[in-house]
């Protein structure tokens, strides 16, 4: 069986845990340091809106209900943003995808495509949003390389689509199970985080850290190149440690 047939057959098993939620200017040379980790900033967020009503939905919810958060699920299939909402512990609504975003940041919780073309299709609506693009953008065919070429990467491709958001890249090394607990072997979650609006970075930074987890500022939108190769290679990996997907990349000594 290849890597592709496993990925398949978990992704059919569905690898998120479907219990109830646990508690409630860029330069093109990479030459000079480029990321100056935020110091514990604090989220100023009230609500945070998500698109898409699947595992990373569920995952990302909870923590941030877990956090005190609102959470503000928007999805086209309605019957399936309800029942993850009533799974849900916290402030929950739901509404279709073109609905008024009611939060200041919002995740693109969608394939790659589907995120990609969504983000064109709300425009207007997600202009001085910030907008987190969590995909990581496999091609599914092969299961071998990113759809994106070379030299871009998912999120900015969703920047190009969405001019007027602040795109930030994250959330796409941890897998939707391990964010329903936050922790993998009793370590916090690191949330890598790229963007070039630092304090978009620093808002979803903040998110992460209030939720329990740790966020670390990866760098400029540009170092979405890298962690969509990070995300891509922690997937493949899981032929080789099991297939649990609840494993997680994290830095550690820091
Ligand atoms: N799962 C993970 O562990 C993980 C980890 C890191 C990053 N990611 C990334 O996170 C993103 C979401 O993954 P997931 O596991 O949550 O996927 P999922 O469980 O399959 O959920 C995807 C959601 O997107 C919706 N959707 C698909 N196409 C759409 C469209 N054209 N318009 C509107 N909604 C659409 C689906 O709605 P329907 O049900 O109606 O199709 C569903 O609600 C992906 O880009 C993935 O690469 C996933």
């Amino acid at each position: 069986m290849g890597l592709f047939d496993l990925f398949r057959r978990t992704r059919s098993a569905d690898p998120a845990p479907r219990s109830a939620a646990t508690t409630a200017s860029e330069t093109t040379q990479d030459t000079t340091p480029e990321t100056t980790q935020t110091t514990t900033p604090r989220s100023t967020m009230s609500t945070l809106t998500i698109i898409g009503a699947g595992n990373m939905t569920r995952g990302i919810a909870t923590r941030a209900l877990a956090a005190g958060h609102t959470v503000q699920i928007l999805a086209r299939d309605a019957e399936a943003a309800a029942a993850l909402a009533a799974e849900l512990s916290g402030d929950v609504t739901t509404g279709p995808v073109d609905a008024p975003i009611a939060g200041d940041v919002v995740v693109l919780a969608l394939p790659y495509g589907a995120a990609l073309e969504v983000a064109g299709q709300l425009g207007q609506a997600l202009a001085g949003k910030v907008v987190v693009d969590i995909t990581n953008p496999v091609d599914f065919a092969t299961f071998d390389t990113l759809v994106v070429p070379a030299g871009t990467s998912a999120a900015e491709e969703i920047a190009k689509a969405a001019p007027e958001a602040k795109v930030v890249k994250g959330f796409n090394t941890t897998f939707a199970g391990t964010l329903v607990s936050g922790e993998v072997a009793g370590q916090p979650l690191d949330v890598l985080v790229a963007g070039d609006d630092d304090a978009a970075k620093a808002e979803v930074i903040a998110l992460a850290d209030s939720a329990g987890m740790r966020g670390v500022d990866a760098g400029p939108l540009r170092r979405a190149q890298q962690l969509e190769a990070v995300g891509f290679l922690h997937m493949t990996l899981q032929g080789t440690l099991g297939n649990t997907w609840s494993t997680g990349v994290k830095v550690l000594g820091a």
